[in-house]
């Protein structure tokens, strides 16, 4: 089938067979390789991109499906050499260690703010009439909201801190964090 899908901006034309998914088209097609294979079938993560704004697991979903829709992966969050917020508060919050997961987690946590800013409630909202705003928005929803996406080297709580200190809440350090379960005997 020949597709025209918008990536990043850009209209990226495609001949394509009608079982290849978005995860493969951007990688092995259109050479975006920021979007990262983990499991390919919904698990952990990895693949995350942006469709209209919504996050998807682009390994679950076909290209073809996605013509007339906007694209935005990891490649096309910052704008030159500007990072988007997101971006800049993983680097300054240690929100990664090797990486593999990283792209998956930032495009989450972009979706994760536009979706609190529209009054999406998640699973540990106490109250689904009033669900949390940016300001307010606790640990314990950070998590359950980032839940889809999986980190093998553990960087959880810098990537929550990350997620804090790009909807303007003060994060806690990290290295405090540590220092913290040191001081607990929780790290021996
Ligand atoms: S590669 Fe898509 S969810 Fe794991
Ligand atoms: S930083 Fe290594 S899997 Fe998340």
């Amino acid at each position: 089938m020949n597709i025209i899908l918008n990536v990043n901006g850009e209209q990226r034309p495609l001949s394509i067979e009608p079982r290849v998914t978005l995860l493969d088209a951007l990688r092995e097609r259109l050479g975006l390789v920021g979007s990262k294979k983990g499991c390919d079938h919904g698990q952990c993560g990895a693949c995350t991109v942006l469709i209209d704004g919504q996050r998807v697991y682009s390994c679950l979903s076909l290209a073809v499906m996605q013509e007339d829709k906007k694209i935005v992966t990891i490649e096309g969050l910052a704008t030159g050499d500007t990072l988007h917020p997101m971006q800049t508060a993983f680097i300054e919050n240690d929100g990664f260690q090797c990486g593999y997961c990283t792209p998956g987690q930032i495009c989450a946590s972009v979706a994760l703010l536009e979706e609190v800013k529209r009054g999406c409630a998640s699973a540990v909202t106490s109250d689904l009439n009033t669900p949390p705003q940016l300001v307010e928005l606790s640990d314990a929803e950070i998590k359950e909201r980032l839940s889809g996406n999986l980190c093998r080297c553990s960087a959880y709580n810098g990537i929550v801190a990350a997620v804090q200190q790009a909807i303007g809440q003060k994060p806690p350090s990290p290295m405090a964090n540590v220092m913290v379960s040191e001081s607990q005997g929780i790290l021996a």
